[in-house]
């Protein structure tokens, strides 16, 4: 037999071996994610050996900062968000090819002095180098960023080559579909799609790839996998923080925009789709998009199958915390939702009948996600009848995202004892006891992944698409709506009686996580 070709997926730990010599340039370098996840993550992809030999970064944003003052701030992040303590030989080592452009994202001389840097870097190697243009801004500058990247002749770059360019987009992509199609249009008008990478950072989670592994490569769970078998499915994705800090930015997003279209979507697509026929990016992706598109339109009239709510003042942590409406950079009477709850149907020929239900909002009770199958239960003729003796739940397997990543299966289970007696008994697997706790974070993966150009856990155009499209009629029906019909939860709980009646209504009840 041949041994089949050797996939990036796969062979993530000897991914280096094939990362091709790389300037990643990262637009919007002095802001907050590019402090909080990408330095770190360039510097514990250096830590962990994981870069090209010949590996730049290259910062660029509209602030003049002199090179020694970006390596300092980089430093500065690495020593406050990274997951591993600042090591000084790794660092020296990503500090010596660290430097930094100064330029509007609309000023077309700015691009052409980035592309001269990049040939002084390429001078001074003796050879030619892989562009990775990250762009890490608001979205207010994307295309102006992509359109230049064209104009400036970047993005062609080797096109035909190995060392083609490439860009990751980070989210939101577009906020509805209109947007988020005119964003692919720009896109497209200057990169051609394997060139693309656009990013949701649940992916690139520990438990979101291992999603993949559970489903196919263990026997027991595939031919259960159905609606002859499932009952329903819970994704949750909880946290406790609020706004605080970015209102300005969540007054234009809200819980659907920002947790439901992209995060939750990418869960229920990696948990409902078909089995690819390979590992290939495009075979998994075009799973992902048959499913997103045999999803039915929502109904958003009264108990239909969205519910919203904002939260209201209420405990975290032992200790009291404002309402929504009172943070920071709040509009008065704001219709924004910090939190929405969904039930989804999706109309193929496995899932038809069972109900995928949704849920993610701030100022919940803790942080947590999961994705919950649960399962039919068995013929109630043994153990049924004295609900004091037998105590019986639904099988449940759930995928555990964080904290404490892990899966578990809920199982009935004899009591110990002279008499039978049932309980229903968690058995659990945690990645950290297994494993170790010091994990590779989601941004990692996914900047390593788009050096070796391994489009598996990014987003395809037509992916997003299909998401907007299910959800651009409700965001317009709660514009419509304006604060009618908008509940409320206490910081601290989980979430608005809204959201209970929702499952009530289908006879389902929200799972404790
Ligand atoms: P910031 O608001 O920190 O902006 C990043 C940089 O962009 C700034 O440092 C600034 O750089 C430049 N910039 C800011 N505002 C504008 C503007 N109005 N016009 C032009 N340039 C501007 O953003 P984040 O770093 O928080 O986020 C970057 C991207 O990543 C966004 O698309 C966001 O949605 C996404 N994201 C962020 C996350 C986070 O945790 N922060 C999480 C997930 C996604 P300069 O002035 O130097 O040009
Ligand atoms: C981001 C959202 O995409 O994801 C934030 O914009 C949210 O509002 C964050 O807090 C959650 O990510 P994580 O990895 O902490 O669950």
């Amino acid at each position: 037999m041949m041994d089949s070709p050797r996939h990036p997926f796969l062979h993530g730990l000897s991914k280096h071996r094939g990362a091709p010599p790389t300037v990643v340039v990262i637009f919007g370098a002095s802001g907050d994610l590019t402090a909080r996840k990408l330095i770190p993550a360039v510097y514990n992809l250096a830590h962990d050996n994981l870069l090209p030999a010949d590996f730049h970064l290259v910062g660029f944003g509209r602030k003049a900062i002199p090179d020694d003052e970006f390596r300092g701030l980089a430093a500065g992040a690495i020593r406050e968000f990274s997951r591993r303590e600042l090591d000084a030989g790794v660092w020296e080592r990503v500090a010596a090819r660290t430097t930094y452009v100064a330029g509007g994202y609309d000023e077309r001389a700015a691009f052409d002095r980035l592309a001269a840097h990049i040939a002084a870097i390429e001078r001074g190697l003796g050879r030619d180098l892989q562009c990775l243009f990250y762009i890490s801004t608001p979205p207010s500058v994307f295309a102006p960023i992509l359109t230049h990247l064209g104009a400036s002749g970047l993005a062609a770059r080797h096109v035909h080559g190995p060392l083609h360019s490439k860009v990751v987009i980070e989210k939101p992509f577009g906020r509805d579909l209109v947007s988020a199609r005119g964003l692919n249009r720009v896109i497209g008008s200057v990169f051609e799609e394997r060139q693309v990478y656009r990013i949701d950072h649940y992916l690139g989670k520990e438990t979101v790839q291992d999603l993949l592994v559970q489903r196919f490569a263990n026997a027991i769970f595939e031919p259960l996998w159905n609606r002859n078998y499932i009952d329903s499915v819970q994704i949750t994705v909880a946290e406790d923080a609020g706004v605080a800090g970015r209102g300005g930015y969540y007054e234009q997003s809200g819980a659907l925009r920002d947790m439901i279209q992209n995060h939750t979507m990418q869960l229920l697509a990696l948990t409902a789709m078909e089995p690819p026929g390979s590992l290939d990016p495009e075979a998994i992706r075009d799973e992902k998009v048959k499913v997103l598109n045999a999803i039915q339109p929502l109904g958003t009239g009264p108990d239909g199958d969205v519910a919203r709510a904002q939260y209201a003042a209420g405990m975290i942590g032992g200790g009291p915390v404002r309402g929504y409406l009172e943070e920071e950079g709040i509009e008065a009477g704001s219709a924004t939702e910090t939190y929405a709850a969904l039930r989804l149907s999706i109309n193929n020929w496995r899932w038809q009948g069972v109900p995928f239900y949704l849920r993610s909002g701030k100022r919940l009770a803790r942080r947590v996600s999961e994705i919950a199958v649960n399962f039919r239960r068995p013929p109630g003729t043994l153990f049924a009848g004295e609900t004091a003796r037998f105590d019986l739940s639904g099988n449940t397997l759930s995928f555990q995202l964080q904290p404490d990543e892990g899966l578990s299966m809920i199982l009935n289970t004899k009591v110990p004892g002279l008499e039978t007696r049932t309980q229903p008994v968690k058995m659990s697997f945690r990645y950290a006891t297994t494993f170790g706790s010091n994990t590779a974070e989601a941004y990692e993966r996914l900047v390593l992944d788009a050096i070796v150009g391994d489009g598996t856990l990014f987003i395809r155009g037509d992916e997003a698409e299909a998401s907007w499209r299910l959800y651009t009629p409700v965001l317009d029906a709660w514009a419509g709506a304006g604060r009618a019909g908008m509940d409320t939860y206490s910081a601290g709980s989980w979430g608005p009686l809204g959201a209970e009646a929702l499952l009530a209504r289908h006879s389902h009840v929200w799972r404790q996580p």
